[in-house]
């Protein structure tokens, strides 16, 4: 029998997104963000982005379908994100996943977000070795991960961040700066005219003594802060692209140097960097550099697959009816606090992996 046609649907933070998958091949996708109308707040506002979802959820699924060249009936599965993320619009997300899968007749798997991030590689480069280290970097996350077969096998958190994301990070430190939200493409763009070395900034637990794997960015952000205060206190204009390349460096170099290590402590020969975070262009050169080096092979999914999308939870939905997992129940409900343990967050896949 052939694989059926996955849909996935993502909403768990501003970008509402349909993907088409079957066999690990994308066949089609949509995004529609609601940044826009959060940038003059300078963060999501959870109210403004559940109502954007509702809007935005039908045109997207149609023009993902669209794109890959379907119709609704050609879909035999349907996959979304329960969580991590925001509550409002999870909900959005997955009243609308149910309804579609309610109405076809077809399966529904409850996603983890970051499982999605993680499977969004996939796509673009095939499955995934295993095992293999992920270095998952997002707006909410920074973990470093020990992956085996996705689809069935726990994940193993080598480390966590313990305050900050990367991503929250660069946002935080883009706004003391001036910049536009979001604030890590606007970190990354400034940085191209800046000089990396101009300001030296901590480099946070990667002391001796400190924890080889977790990741704390606060205190980066702390001192970036201090940096632009100073500055203005002085009344002297702030150089923001030497700030922006300083800090993007200490952010680049922290996670690389860290991801680099724990494949070699593991025997680990594959490296995937995914999440927002992964789109940054420092992030990118110097792990291939870093990689390179090590004899590590590195995988880095295309730009417009790092970011949210509904193709990468499709990814994951693919992986899942091809091993077998069991679909969600009906009542399947949102996980705003998910932690990452499994690629599916339902009870009914857990119980089948643990028979
Ligand atoms: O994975 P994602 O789209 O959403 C979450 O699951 O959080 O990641 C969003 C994060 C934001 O913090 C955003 O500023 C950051 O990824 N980001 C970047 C870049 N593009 C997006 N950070 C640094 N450089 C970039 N080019
Ligand atoms: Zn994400």
């Amino acid at each position: 029998m052939r694989t059926p046609v996955v849909l996935g649907i993502e909403s768990s933070c501003d970008e509402t997104g349909a993907g088409l998958v079957r066999d690990g091949r994308l066949l089609g996708h949509a995004v529609a963000s609601s940044m826009d109308a959060h940038a003059r707040f300078g963060g999501v506002v959870p109210e403004i982005a559940a109502r954007a979802h509702l809007e935005s959820l039908t045109p997207v699924v149609r023009s993902a379908l669209e794109r890959a060249g379907l119709r609704m009936r050609d879909v035999g599965a349907v996959a979304v994100t329960t969580g991590p993320g925001l509550a409002g619009a999870l909900q959005v997300g997955l009243a609308g996943a149910k309804s579609l899968a309610y109405s076809l007749g077809v399966p529904l798997y409850g996603v983890h977000h970051l499982a999605g991030h993680v499977a969004a590689d996939t796509l673009e480069h095939g499955p995934l070795p295993d095992p293999c280290m992920v270095l998952v970097v997002s707006g909410g996350h920074t973990s470093l991960l020990l992956v085996r077969d996705l689809a069935r096998d726990p994940i193993v958190h080598l480390g966590d961040t313990v305050d900050d994301a990367a991503g929250e990070c660069f946002d935080k430190v883009a706004r003391v700066f001036g910049l536009p939200y979001p604030g890590g493409p606007a970190v990354d763009r400034a940085a191209r005219e800046g000089d990396a070395r101009a300001v030296a900034f901590p480099r946070p637990l990667t002391g001796a003594r400190d924890s080889a794997y977790d990741f704390s960015f606060s205190g980066l952000k702390t001192a970036a802060a201090r940096w632009a205060e100073q500055h203005r206190a002085r009344g002297t204009a702030l150089p923001v692209a030497d700030g922006a390349a300083s800090l993007q460096e200490a952010v680049a170099d922290v996670l690389t140097r860290k991801a680099v290590r724990a494949c070699r402590e593991h025997g680990v020969r594959t490296l995937v960097v995914v999440g927002g975070v992964a789109a940054n262009s420092r992030v990118r050169v110097l792990a291939e550099e870093r990689c390179r080096e090590a004899g590590i092979a590195l995988r880095v999914p295309p730009l417009g697959l790092c970011t949210d999308n509904g193709a990468m939870i499709a990814a994951v939905g693919d992986l899942l009816v091809r091993a077998g997992a069991e679909p969600a129940p009906w009542d399947v409900s949102i996980d705003p606090s998910a932690p990452l343990e499994y690629a599916a967050l339902h009870p009914l896949a857990r119980d089948a992996r643990a028979a």
